[in-house]
């Protein structure tokens, strides 16, 4: 697979140095212009490097739009019960509500990004997710980390109430040893009974936090360095909107583009976005000539 000899290329210890050295060096650089951000986004930023997650509310972030988003991701919902399967809302359904992809762009959400990731951000769009409560382990219901960059950020917001029975997102606060020492960014997908092979101690209320919350919760997480899942729901269907951050030239960028929408989609949506925004959304044009040839990993889906 093209996006696995990707994978093998950038961590190979010369282009992984010269990688690495560049990415400290755009940090570097890009120190002084990441944007200034109030209190309530700074504990927000504090959160995410002590945990690795910070949970709010659509109330208290008080994004302009909020509503009308609200508004589209309840209309999607009527499109799409009822649920026999766990499903990803498609193309269509995203291009024809564009407030919903448009609400992750908002200058204070990639404010907060930048200020997280400390270098210019992209934005690699949305994955709506229908999650049926069928209680099964798999996919994104296992324990793993995200590939497609060093760090990352997703924004996720719970459009159903979520409690212990219904899939809430959980971030593993452990370091799993030698993990993290896996240059080639292929850290191992693992059960619960699995994770609790590795960290023999494991114990779920010390050492994960588990994100429950009405509807309108909003759950900022780093999944590239933290481990983390969706819990199986057993009790009710979930549903969430994952909003996906991560640098410009991200480490991994044929691990991206993990949404539905093509390509020729994101240019679309990209037209009536003003620079800043549009910059996000067409981060691709911000990769070296060599890392824009590979084609993305296929879709699986992720959280
Ligand atoms: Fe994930």
């Amino acid at each position: 697979m093209p996006a696995d000899l990707g994978c093998r290329i950038v961590a190979l210890p010369q282009v992984a140095s010269r990688l690495d050295a560049n990415y400290e060096k755009a940090k570097q650089e890009y120190a002084r212009h990441v944007p200034s951000i109030l209190g309530d986004d700074q504990t927000i930023v504090d959160g995410l490097r002590t945990n690795g997650v910070f949970v709010t509310s659509l109330e208290r972030l008080n994004i302009p739009g909020t509503e009308y988003f609200l508004e589209k991701a309840d209309a999607l919902e009527r499109q799409h019960l009822p649920l026999q399967r766990s499903v990803q809302a498609g193309a269509d359904a995203i291009m024809a509500h564009p407030e919903i992809y448009r609400w992750g762009l908002h200058g204070r959400l990639l404010d907060i990004a930048e200020n997280y990731l400390g270098v210019p951000v992209g934005y690699d769009g949305i994955n709506i997710f229908f999650t049926m409560a069928d209680g099964r382990e798999t996919g994104v219901r296992l324990w793993h980390r995200d590939s497609e960059d060093r760090q990352m950020l997703k924004i996720a917001v719970y459009i159903h109430d979520v409690d212990e029975g219904n899939g809430p997102f959980q971030v593993l606060q452990r370091r799993i040893p030698n993990y993290d020492r896996l240059a080639s960014g292929r850290f191992p997908v693992l059960t619960q009974r699995q994770l609790e092979g590795v960290l023999p101690d494991f114990d779920m209320v010390r050492d994960v936090i588990t994100c429950i919350g009405k509807r309108g919760t909003v759950v900022f997480s780093d999944t590239a360095s933290f481990y983390h899942r969706g819990m199986p729901a057993i009790t009710r269907d979930r549903y969430a909107i994952f909003f996906n951050y991560m640098g410009r030239v991200p480490l991994r960028p044929f691990r991206c583009e993990r949404t539905m929408i093509s390509r020729a989609q994101v240019h679309q949506l990209a037209k009536e976005l003003p620079a800043r925004q549009r910059d996000c959304v067409l981060w691709r044009n911000a990769l070296p000539l060599v890392a824009r040839i590979l084609p993305p990993a296929p879709t699986y889906g992720s959280t």
